[in-house]
């Protein structure tokens, strides 16, 4: 019987992790510019948390989650986003009694079981931010800032933002009525996804992938044309904020996101170095949430982004080449006496804190020379009979290929 990983899954080698660290670093020093802090929350949640919040109707809740009942029958689910736990752990644990503004952060994976694809996967990993506790648009920008400085200081240029808003409880139920009656005059023209869609969540259908629904539906009315006041100027605040930080942006009525949950503002970021999932980011504003949830009123933004598809990006753009750090000393051994040495020596350089690596495989002097150079290797000290018995040996750099006898008694403190 031979193993393979689930479909949708993958295993991230070795020779990838520099990569991963990498970006995950630089995602961790944007999130401490702006003062969000790490949260993190468990993998698998009660399967209600999900379809409450993300909504049942979701092709996520619908179709995608990963859904079992546990030996005691109790119904889980795999976390498919990060939202709705943070607002759970957020109510469960008081955070908002602690601090009237809470700035979180999170990193890890998310389970979704879609049809995997370049870009796609079923198990893949989000970086994301949360702000609650506040209804200032100035929380809208830091949350469309937050992916943009982390794009910007990996260097993936060509993206991307688009933003639309989806309305409050009072604007979005009379505009909905309003676009229910609009589609039900081309009902019958409609593609069949569409019409399902139309009595439930007929926003669904503005973006519908379908040519003809796009036709159809050309000069349906839109939501950001029929907010009501606080939204119209929520929504033009943030567009304010945006052009005064220079951060251009498209204004996409027909941006409905795959949630339930949002209230004023959509965003998505997208880049032209992905192909047909060229979403590398999602989020907006969700006012209504922690109160579902079973929360006290309290407004919250904040978006997700996948690390796969940032990857991907910079593999594209030839941005993706890591140097990891390699020992700071590789120890040749020539001989059985010497390799045994070189173990030692090694254990005592780790112990003080100086990476050391040797051959553990017998192999030739020109092998251990080859794999010293394979693990960026700082110095390379050859080991053998004369060596052990004078003490001492050669010291290469092998950046520079230059070589300087010394002691072993001097060699911690060149290290
Ligand atoms: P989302 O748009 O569902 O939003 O996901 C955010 C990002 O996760 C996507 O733009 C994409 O980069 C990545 N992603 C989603 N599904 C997959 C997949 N199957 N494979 C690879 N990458 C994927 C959310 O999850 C919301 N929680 C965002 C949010 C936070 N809104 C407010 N706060």
């Amino acid at each position: 019987m031979k193993y393979r990983s689930i479909k949708g899954t993958r295993d991230i080698l070795p020779g990838e992790t520099a990569r991963w660290q990498h970006v995950e670093s630089v995602i961790r020093r944007v999130m401490a510019d702006f003062s969000y802090r790490e949260i993190r929350t468990p993998i698998f949640e009660q399967t209600s948390l999900f379809a409450r919040s993300i909504g049942e109707l979701t092709d996520i809740v619908s179709k995608e989650m990963y859904t079992f009942l546990d030996r005691s029958e109790e119904s889980i689910t795999l976390r498919p986003e990060g939202t709705a736990t943070t607002v759970r752990a957020y109510i469960q644990n008081n955070l908002g009694e602690a601090a009237p503004l809470t700035k979180v952060y999170y990193l890890g994976p998310m389970f979704r079981q879609e049809r995997p694809q370049a870009g796609r996967l079923r198990q893949f990993h989000q970086f994301g931010a949360e702000a609650l506790g506040s209804s200032s648009p100035t929380l809208d920008v830091e949350a469309i800032m937050l992916p943009l400085q982390v794009y910007k200081q990996l260097g993936v240029s060509e993206t991307s933002l688009k933003l639309n808003s989806v309305g409050c409880e009072k604007c979005r139920p009379r505009y909905k009525k309003l676009l229910q009656e609009e589609l039900l005059k081309i009902q019958s023209k409609l593609s069949p996804e569409s019409q399902a869609r139309l009595e439930q969540n007929p926003l669904r259908v503005l973006d519908s992938k379908d040519e003809r629904d796009q036709k159809l539906t050309a000069s349906i009315p839109l939501m950001k044309d029929h907010l009501c006041d606080e939204c119209r100027d929520h929504f033009a605040s943030v567009q304010t904020l945006l052009n005064h930080l220079n951060i251009p942006h498209i204004v996409d009525g027909r941006l409905v996101r795959g949630l339930d949950y949002y209230t004023k503002t959509a965003f998505e970021i997208t880049t032209s170095h992905l192909g047909s999932q060229d979403a590398l980011a999602g989020g907006g504003r969700y006012d209504l949430l922690v109160e579902e949830l079973g929360g006290k009123s309290t407004p919250g933004v904040g978006f997700a982004a996948g690390i796969e598809r940032v990857l991907i990006t910079l593999e594209k753009l030839g941005k993706d080449k890591f140097q990891e750090a390699g020992p700071v000393v590789f120890f040749v051994g020539m001989d059985d006496k010497s390799r045994e040495w070189a173990f030692l020596k090694s254990c005592e350089l780790r112990m003080r804190g100086i990476s050391a690596e040797l051959d553990y495989l017998n192999r030739s002097v020109k092998a251990q020379m080859r794999e010293a150079n394979r693990l960026h290797a700082k110095f390379v000290v050859v080991i053998g009979e004369e060596e052990l018995k004078s003490r001492s040996a050669k010291l290469k750099n092998m950046a520079t290929g230059e070589e300087s006898p010394i002691s072993f008694d001097r060699l911690d403190s060149v290290l």
